[in-house]
């Protein structure tokens, strides 16, 4: 079963990027322990970034024609903004697990609607890098 973990715009920064925000691990770093985490589920981790957002949209319609068992998606900022991206979970069979570090809705207002979320069968946020975790083991789960 392959797992496609998608990241929107400025999640290459993280590491140093407001870590008292985000904390300090790196994409990588989280890849690394999601792709350790997967193995002992059975599952393969295919993981990505992109800052744009018709990439994001294309690989939500590859994970459909690829037939993957879900996909866990940070969308960054695009979370808060794209219909587009709304439309692509809610063009796909897949399911879409949203994914977090911080907890949006206790941040500035602009972040408190998920377009996302309104398309995604869940949501884990909050956690830091640990969200990954979370959302992983309910991939696992589907
Ligand atoms: C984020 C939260 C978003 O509001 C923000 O734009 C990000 C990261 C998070 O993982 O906490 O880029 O998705």
């Amino acid at each position: 079963k392959i797992i496609y973990v998608l990241n929107g715009p400025n999640l290459n920064m993280l590491g140093t990027r407001q870590p008292e925000i985000y904390g300090r691990d790196t994409l990588d770093d989280i890849a690394a322990r999601l792709v350790a985490q997967g193995e002992a589920l059975g599952l393969t981790i295919d993981m990505r970034q992109s800052n744009h957002e018709g990439h994001l949209v294309d690989w939500l319609h590859e994970a459909h024609f690829e037939k993957v068992h879900a996909v866990l998606l940070n969308a960054g900022a695009y979370t808060h903004t794209s219909i587009a991206l709304h439309d692509a979970i809610k063009s796909i069979t897949v399911p879409v697990i949203e994914v977090h570090l911080s907890d949006p809705e206790t941040r500035e207002p602009f972040r408190h609607i998920s377009y996302v979320g309104m398309a995604a069968i869940d949501c884990v946020k909050g956690l830091g890098a640990d969200s990954y975790r979370v959302a992983l083991e309910k991939a696992a789960a589907l």
